[in-house]
């Protein structure tokens, strides 16, 4: 069966080169920087955030066990603040929602009142021909309702400046489900 969220990477790859730069707007243990880092490789840049001190410990460690290119910058601030720490067009951005999969600290999943600023923000930062990954877990009450909203603000924005992909299961609604949004390519 599909890998739904390995799937991203799919579209990710459609857009994102060596030399660009990415954002990871939820780091955890750094699956998905390990990814950004790689495809961006050493002329390129990642920046991942987390609020969890030990997540930057672990995606460090992921990082040069992965044999990484040296080009990331973990900084352990609230993605709603990427603004102050990234100050050029990026190419690719992923938010994997919710909390830390085995973390006993499920109080520290994302939040509506930051995700959404964050999300905003991000795609302000998108340059053209870009996109922005955003995985959502309905699973938890939390989830379920940060996925309500996102949908809701995704459904305002323009078709002319943005392409706007919903995948999900449709016959498990609880399953994790994840939202492309595609900058255009200028001509
Ligand atoms: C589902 S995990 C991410 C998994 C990660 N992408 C990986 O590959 O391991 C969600 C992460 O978001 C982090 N998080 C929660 N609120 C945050 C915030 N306001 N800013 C940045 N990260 C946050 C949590 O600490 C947690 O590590």
């Amino acid at each position: 069966m599909t890998d739904l969220l390995g799937l991203q990477k799919k579209f990710i790859l459609e857009h994102l080169r060596e030399g660009d730069v990415a954002v990871d707007f939820t780091m955890g243990n750094g699956h998905d920087t390990v990814f950004l880092s790689k495809t961006v490789g050493g002329s390129g840049k990642v920046y991942a955030f987390d609020i969890q001190p030990d997540a930057l410990a672990s995606t460090e460690q992921n990082l040069i066990e992965s044999s990484c290119p040296f080009n990331w910058h973990l900084v352990c601030a609230s993605h709603d603040r990427a603004d102050e720490y990234v100050k050029e067009p990026i190419k690719a951005g992923m938010f994997n929602l919710g909390y830390l999969p085995g973390a006993n600290r499920k109080q520290l999943t994302t939040k509506r009142e930051t995700t959404l600023p964050a999300v905003r923000k991000a795609i302000g930062m998108l340059g053209e021909d870009a996109v922005l990954c955003v995985a959502v877990y309905p699973g938890h009450e939390e989830g379920r309702l940060e996925g309500l909203e996102l949908i809701k603000y995704f459904e305002s924005l323009s078709r002319f400046e943005y392409g706007i992909t919903e995948i999900r299961m449709v016959n498990s609604p609880e399953s994790p489900f994840f939202v492309l949004i595609e900058t255009k390519e200028k001509k």
